[in-house]
């Protein structure tokens, strides 16, 4: 989610970072840093907490001179977005920088560990441990600084993109796994970023790191190996994107990055949050558990159906009464609040206007008050007890995708929390679904495999002409059914319902007939049987079944006339990884149409009126 840049090179390295890091600002940021070595082999740090141009500012009156440097905004995850905490972050002697994307799962034993061994912490950063690991490995290499991150990065679990430089040499050291980098390649000039719109002012040929890379750069060329120190052979890839291609990564719409995105921001979600084995979830809130009998979950629309998930997930591991509501009838339905009450306020923004009012009546009934959260430092973050950051990243598409999926992920980490505060899940039960909730990443990704993809754009395009869609799914899996009908209904203006597959009988059956396109969400669950008897109930009146199914049901595949596949997952965690097969589903209707998805007509990012 930070922003990432180096540079090494003929240029005076403050201009190359200060606009690149301006390129990254639609990442978010709180605080902006750079440390830039002299000819003569100093290196000076400068960082500002608040916006680049605090930094930007102070750069133009006393400039850094050098032609070797790297450059960091942050968006804070451990530690207060404030001077200190900003990166680089400087090893003791000054001598070694290090700027850091990701967060470090073992920073606390490690961190232990270090001071035990005379360490002096400036900051409350994970990333800092990076620095005085280095600091120790590079004593004992000596002299090789590669080899020194190598080392000190064997010893640490979670996700990172590192780079590093040291006063005594010229060149600068990086690596990254899962946190995106990309390194450009110039005449006499090398450039590292965290995404491309940083360097195409500068290079269109470019190298994109994989999970595991890490990188040498010196002026004239660069090795890459994997974290043995394997040599590693990488594409140099000419881009011809414009820089609004750029920033969408190159795919057509930025809903269609932030669909692919998807793996990454779950593993952020989640990353650090996970002690596979106790069984237990660090969520680093400080509410008290046991201090609430009732908890009520306030949102709207995309985040309102996360919520739904939460209500089910909570109330079933957690065993305590949920009620949901959508933040514009919450606010006026003088509800029933006690300080015995949590409110959870869930939003992507965290600005809109109807969640925030419902927030504060919440307040003044004396709640206790969670806020699950993307945007960092809006509004809603400012006026809640606690926040549970979902650390999705930003948001472009005004459809709600890869928050979507985070928010879910989210809800059942606080659900796994809750119920192992209130002794009512088991250690063997949750250490079950932490590993679930640990495959979260891995079965998006295979969610979105080529073939798969492929099959969704053709059942799309079969069915794109319909004037109504009806969605179905049960239990757990009811608000994919919510979900996915808004998803069409925003970006493709098909007329489209959901409901929980069986309430169809007492109603909405009227509907169907051979030119009513039905998706049902039929994945493994304990109510399939159930589900399947609403499928042939549509099959019967001559509904055209577009089922979901697990990997392998074949059986039921029989009863629909389009299967949509998806990787089998533990239920409780399977709206995330069904969400995507609505999200692709949608997005490729309202592609066939010709529909502008990023930009669909009447609605806006962030809704800031009533
Ligand atoms: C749907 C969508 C909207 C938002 C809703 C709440 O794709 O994006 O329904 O989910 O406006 O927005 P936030 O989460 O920012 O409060």
């Amino acid at each position: 989610m930070c922003g990432i840049v180096g540079y090494i090179g003929g240029r005076q390295a403050q201009d190359v970072l200060i606009s690149g890091l301006a390129k990254l600002e639609y990442r978010g940021y709180d605080s902006a840093g750079v440390a830039i070595r002299e000819q003569g082999g100093v290196i000076d740090v400068r960082k500002k907490a608040g916006k680049l141009v605090n930094l930007a500012s102070e750069l133009q009156a006393t400039p850094l001179p050098g032609t070797l440097g790297i450059g960091h905004t942050r968006w804070a995850t451990h530690g207060l977005p404030n001077d200190t905490n900003a990166h680089p972050h400087a090893s003791e002697d000054g001598r070694i920088v290090i700027i850091h994307n990701g967060i470090i799962e073992n920073y606390l034993p490690l961190k232990a560990e270090l001071i035990a061994r005379g360490h002096e912490f400036r900051s409350e950063t994970d990333s800092e441990v990076l620095v005085h690991l280095i600091e120790e490995k590079y004593a004992g290499t000596p002299g090789d600084l590669y080899e020194a991150v190598r080392l000190a990065l064997g010893e640490v679990r979670g996700a990172y993109g590192i780079v590093v430089t040291h006063a005594d040499h010229r060149e600068i050291v990086a690596a990254r796994t899962v946190s995106p980098m990309v390194m450009g390649v110039g005449e006499g000039e090398m450039f590292l970023a965290s995404d491309v719109p940083a360097l195409l002012p500068y290079t269109r040929e470019m190298v994109f790191l994989h999970d595991g890379d890490m990188v040498v750069l010196h002026d004239d060329g660069f090795r890459v190996t994997d974290l043995a120190g394997n040599a590693v052979q990488r594409q140099i890839e000419h881009i011809d994107w414009d820089a609004e291609a750029a920033e969408k990564g190159g795919y057509d719409s930025y809903m269609l990055k932030e669909i692919y995105e998807q793996p990454t921001a779950l593993t952020n979600t989640l990353i650090g949050r996970l002690h596979d084995d106790t069984g237990e979830v660090n969520l680093d809130i400080g509410l008290d558990p046991a201090s609430f009998k009732r908890i009520s979950i306030i949102a709207c629309g995309t985040a309102y159906y996360a919520g739904m998930v939460g209500e089910y997930l909570i109330e079933q591991l957690a065993r305590i009464p949920v009620d949901i509501d959508v933040a514009s009838e919450y606010r006026y339905r003088d509800p029933l609040v006690s300080e015995q009450t949590l409110a959870i306020v869930v939003s992507q923004s965290g600005e809109t206007i109807d969640t925030l009012e419902a927030l504060r009546e919440a307040k003044k009934g004396g709640a206790r008050t969670l806020g699950i959260i993307n945007a960092k430092g809006s509004s809603i973050t400012r006026e809640v007890d606690d926040t549970l950051y979902i650390h999705a990243g930003p948001e472009i598409g005004v459809a709600s995708t890869k928050a979507y999926t985070s928010m879910v992920s989210a809800m059942l980490l606080l659900a796994l929390w809750l119920g192992r505060a209130r002794g009512t899940l088991g250690g063997e039960q949750a250490r079950e679904l932490l590993h679930a909730a640990r495959e979260l990443p891995r079965l998006v990704e295979a969610a979105l495999a080529p073939e798969r993809v492929a099959r969704i754009q053709e059942i799309a395009e079969k069915y794109a002409h319909a004037s109504d869609y009806l969605f179905l799914g049960r239990g757990v899996n009811s608000p994919t059914a919510y979900e996915g009908a808004l998803k069409l209904k925003e970006i493709s203006y098909i007329h489209a319902e959901a409901y929980p597959a069986g309430e169809m009988k007492h109603g909405p059956i009227a509907l169907i007939d051979e030119d009513l396109p039905v998706v049902v969400v039929a994945t493994e669950s304990r109510l399939l049987e159930k589900t399947i008897s609403n499928v042939q109930e549509v099959r019967a009146r001559k509904g055209k079944v577009i089922a979901l199914l697990s990997d392998g049901d074949t059986e039921n595949a029989q009863h629909a006339d389009d299967v949509i596949y998806v990787p089998r997952a533990h239920e409780m965690v399977s709206p995330v990884v069904n969400a995507v097969a609505m999200q692709l589903l949608a997005y490729f209707t309202a592609t066939a149409l010709g529909k502008d998805v990023d930009k669909p007509r009447n609605l806006a990012k962030s809704v800031t009126v009533e």
